[in-house]
């Protein structure tokens, strides 16, 4: 058996397979399937310092290869986060990781500061969030407001900081060395892309709020993409998502860069895919005689 443990930031994970934000709760619903102590990390459901009801539904819509989203941010708000998750989850052998949203410099700071005295082992500063009027992924679509709020939240953050970028951008090889600058210690990509559907006979689009985040196998291509280009531009770890369903998916993302990988839709089709994803990823790696998972790290040979 190969080594499959990776260091990110500091933080040592048995596994490079995190359940990604969204996708996995705060993991009750889980862990009747399988014990949580199997995944690598869970990065928990976007938390917010207030409280959030989310937006109106019709919310999730299937689209070939994939899902559109447009939940909102609904989240217990941090307090009732440490009181009611936290305890549940802190033991359960594996890393935690509080994906941190907001609507302000402000808002961002506040709930860094409270998560920053409790027992989660990371915060994923949240800049992408495209489904919510102020706030989210305002932040993370450009060099100038993505490295400021990165530069406040390092002012209070005593965690290990990563920073989740937006796929809606032209550029984001720079807006992560931006966030590098500032003191990010590690990036994931990509959340999702901004997209739309419309039902053809009531001629309204799918989702509530018209559009939504776009998630799952088809935007596969272009997450691998964007976890190559960031990979070359920054010397900080790298964790990629961003369609990956199955371990040859989680390959391919390390190849092109990624230190680690996150599972996200496809968990809504089928919730063992991250314990499939670490046995086939052991089994390739004994294959081909490679002893450690971290040897395969950025290891594409582009034409
Ligand atoms: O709408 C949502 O809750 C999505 C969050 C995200 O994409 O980060």
């Amino acid at each position: 058996m190969a080594n499959l443990s990776v260091n990110i930031a500091g933080v040592e994970f048995k596994n490079p397979v995190i359940t990604a934000s969204g996708c996995f709760g705060f993991g009750k619903e889980y862990e009747k399937l399988y014990p949580l102590s199997r995944l690598g990390g869970i990065s928990l459901k976007g938390m917010t310092y207030a409280e959030r009801a989310g937006n109106p539904v019709p919310r999730i819509a299937e689209t070939p290869a994939g899902m559109l989203n447009s939940v909102g941010l609904q989240n217990p708000g941090v307090d009732a986060f440490l009181a009611n998750e936290l305890p549940y989850l802190k033991d359960k052998g594996t890393v935690l990781i509080a994906n941190a949203a907001g609507s302000s410099v402000e808002d961002y700071c506040a709930l860094v500061e409270r998560l920053s005295d409790s027992d989660i082992d990371m915060v994923e500063l949240n800049i992408s969030c495209p489904n919510v009027k102020q706030g989210g992924a305002a932040f993370g679509v450009a060099c100038d407001s993505a490295a400021h709020v990165v530069k406040e939240v390092r002012k209070v953050c005593k965690k290990p900081l990563m920073v989740k970028l937006s796929p809606n951008v032209t550029d984001i090889a720079s807006i992560a060395q931006a966030v590098e600058a500032e003191g990010a210690d590690a990036i994931s990509l990509i959340n999702t892309l901004f997209g739309m559907r419309i039902d053809i006979e009531s001629r309204r689009p799918v989702l509530a709020m018209n559009a939504g985040g776009l998630s799952g196998p088809c935007v596969f291509p272009v997450a691998v993409r964007m976890v190559w280009q960031v990979a070359n531009r920054v010397k900080i770890p790298v964790v990629g998502l961003g369609g990956i369903e199955k371990w040859q998916d989680a390959i391919e993302m390390m190849l092109a860069g990624a230190n680690a990988i996150q599972v996200g839709t496809a968990m809504f089709y089928d919730p063992y895919a991250p314990l499939k994803i670490i046995e086939g990823v052991n089994q390739w790696l004994d294959d081909h005689g490679i002893k450690d998972v971290n040897e395969i790290v950025g290891q594409v040979k582009p034409w």
